[in-house]
């Protein structure tokens, strides 16, 4: 079987620049051929662009993830699979890694309650197992979505830090191998919690002992510091034919997934074990102490690739930023910074100490200090804090200032702008190059409904003003200290609305009278 190759391939193969790829992380080991499918992920260490090639005759991969275990040990009403990880549940972590490394088809494994579909993605295939069963039955769940003569790529939903390269080396290791399995091990230094590796006299894989429940493993089994990742590459007819010899005769009367291998070898097959280069990518987890460790791994991997990207992280450890936050270069995140969410950061930013920002779009040369932001959006050199509160639909135009203590929310406050002092703007639209005084306060709520404020160009609002919504302030125009606006400032007026001052002469010298 002698399959062409796509010329781009050619070109990869051919290049001096990229010595024909062979075999760095993320690079297809090697062109040789024939070459059949492929779950590829093509950058090239030298930062080439992205290129993806498998054969258009063979599908790429299946991917199967498993996530309908009862996740016990995290003794949570949540399933296992949707706790939070740096900001994206636990089940979108290898699922990201498998599209990233060139997936086919991708099927979840859900419980019967069906609490997954609604967090995933509409092209993932979920299919349920009726019970927990134990890994094997679940992946017999998926056997409907699985076919000979492809390759299947089996991943547990509680193992996040997998990456795109991981499931690349494995899957060119078992189709090189011609294998009917390869499973992916690590050597631990501390192994507990995973099933362990036993080979034979030679080597060879043999089998996979577990240690959940007591009577699987004896303790020389226990000894053995190399373990199932729970990352497979599978041949699907072969592993559709051995799912279907599995028996529940072991410690936890499950279906186990390891217990396939040595079934396929007995029939005649050839299985093998890749070990991962980075024991890291196959942590499990199983309660919250692991959460908190692979939480550390993975928000270091995040502060490394935006530091790599000409971000400076004052303080690492102090600092959490979520996965998909987006940071431009030149940017400074000082420390004991929250950057969560869906939130993107332009170039040459400061982020002060001390500050939280959820779901939000910042422009360029933007400073924030100290301050609490989200869902809101920031033009470029715009002005935040100390202490400001910037919530849902806070929009600030390039130049725009939200100062000291000031609260901003479903509000547009115009290009070069400023709220400088203690305010609270919300539902209002000011436009540019407006100054708003100190204390303003947008009443916006008449305790039924909520009514919009406008305020014009260049308007001079003085201290203490109160706009009682709906109203609208003209361009040009200004209010009087203290004033409590409650009708319309035309353009270029002032709008005072105050009591007038009396003076009562004499005052002191009748009280101190009064006293005598
Ligand atoms: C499993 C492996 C073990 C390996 C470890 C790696 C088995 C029997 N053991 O153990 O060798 O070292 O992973 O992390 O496979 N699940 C289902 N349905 C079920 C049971 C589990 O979908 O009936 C899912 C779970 O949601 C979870 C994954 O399979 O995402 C693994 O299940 P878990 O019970 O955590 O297996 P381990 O004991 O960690
Ligand atoms: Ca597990």
């Amino acid at each position: 079987m002698r399959q062409e190759l796509h010329p781009l391939a050619e070109a990869i193969a051919s290049s001096p620049v990229l010595g024909g790829a062979t075999g760095e992380p993320g690079i297809e080991p090697g062109l040789r051929q024939p070459k059949c499918r492929v779950l590829a992920s093509y950058t090239t260490p030298q930062g080439l662009p992205v290129a993806r090639y498998y054969d258009d005759a063979v599908p790429a991969p299946t991917v199967v993830i498993l996530a309908a275990g009862e996740g016990t040990r995290m003794r949570s009403s949540l399933p296992k699979v949707l706790h939070p990880l740096c900001g994206r549940p636990l089940i979108a972590w290898p699922l990201a890694a498998a599209r990233q490394a060139g997936a086919g088809k991708v099927v979840v494994v859900d419980g019967p309650q069906r609490r997954l579909a609604e967090h995933l993605p509409v092209d993932v295939v979920v299919a349920i197992q009726s019970q927990p069963r134990g890994t094997g039955d679940a992946v017999a769940a998926a056997a409907g979505e699985l076919r000979a003569g492809e390759t299947v790529v089996v991943v547990m939903g509680d193992v996040p830090l997998v990456d795109a390269a991981t499931l690349t080396a494995l899957v060119a290791a078992h189709e090189a191998a011609g294998a009917d399995a390869t499973m992916l091990t690590a050597e631990l230094d501390d192994p507990s919690g995973y099933g362990r590796v036993v080979r034979d006299f030679a080597g060879l894989l043999e089998r996979v002992v577990e240690t959940k429940a007591e009577g699987d493993a004896s303790p020389e089994q226990l000894a053995i510091r190399e373990v199932n990742t729970g990352i497979y590459a599978f041949e699907g007819g072969a592993l559709l034919a051995a799912l279907a010899s599995l028996d529940t005769d072991n410690a936890q009367g499950e279906l186990y997934l390891p217990d396939v291998l040595p079934r396929m070898r007995e029939s005649g097959g050839t299985i093998g074990a890749h070990i991962a280069s980075d024991a890291n990518v196959t942590l499990g987890i199983n309660d919250r102490v692991d959460l908190a460790a692979v939480r550390e791994i993975a928000q270091r991997r995040i502060h490394e690739d935006h530091m790599r990207a000409g971000v400076t992280i004052v303080d690492p450890a102090s600092t959490t930023i979520d996965v998909q936050v987006q940071i431009g270069a030149d940017t400074v995140v000082e420390p004991a910074c929250f950057l969560l969410g869906a939130t993107s950061v332009g170039e040459r930013c400061t982020i002060g100490a001390l500050t939280t920002v959820i779901d939000s779009q910042i422009g360029d040369e933007v400073t924030i200090l100290r301050s609490h932001l989200d869902r809101a959006r920031l033009g470029d050199r715009a002005l935040v804090g100390p202490f400001a509160y910037l919530r849902p639909d806070a929009v600030l135009h390039e130049r725009a200032k939200a100062g000291t203590f000031v609260e901003i929310k479903n509000s547009t406050i115009g290009a070069g702008t400023k709220v400088p002092h203690l305010s609270y703007i919300g539902d209002a639209d000011v436009g540019e190059e407006t100054n708003i005084g100190a204390g303003n306060i947008t009443a916006n709520y008449d305790g039924r409904t909520k009514h919009r404020t406008t305020i014009g160009a260049r308007v001079h609002t003085s201290v203490d003003t109160a706009f009682v919504a709906p109203v609208t302030v003209g361009d040009d125009a200004f209010t009087g200290a203290g004033s409590v606006i409650t009708e319309d400032v035309p353009p270029g007026a002032l709008g005072i609305a105050r009591e007038r001052q009396r003076n009562v002469e004499g005052y002191a010298e009748r009280v101190s009278r009064r006293e005598r």
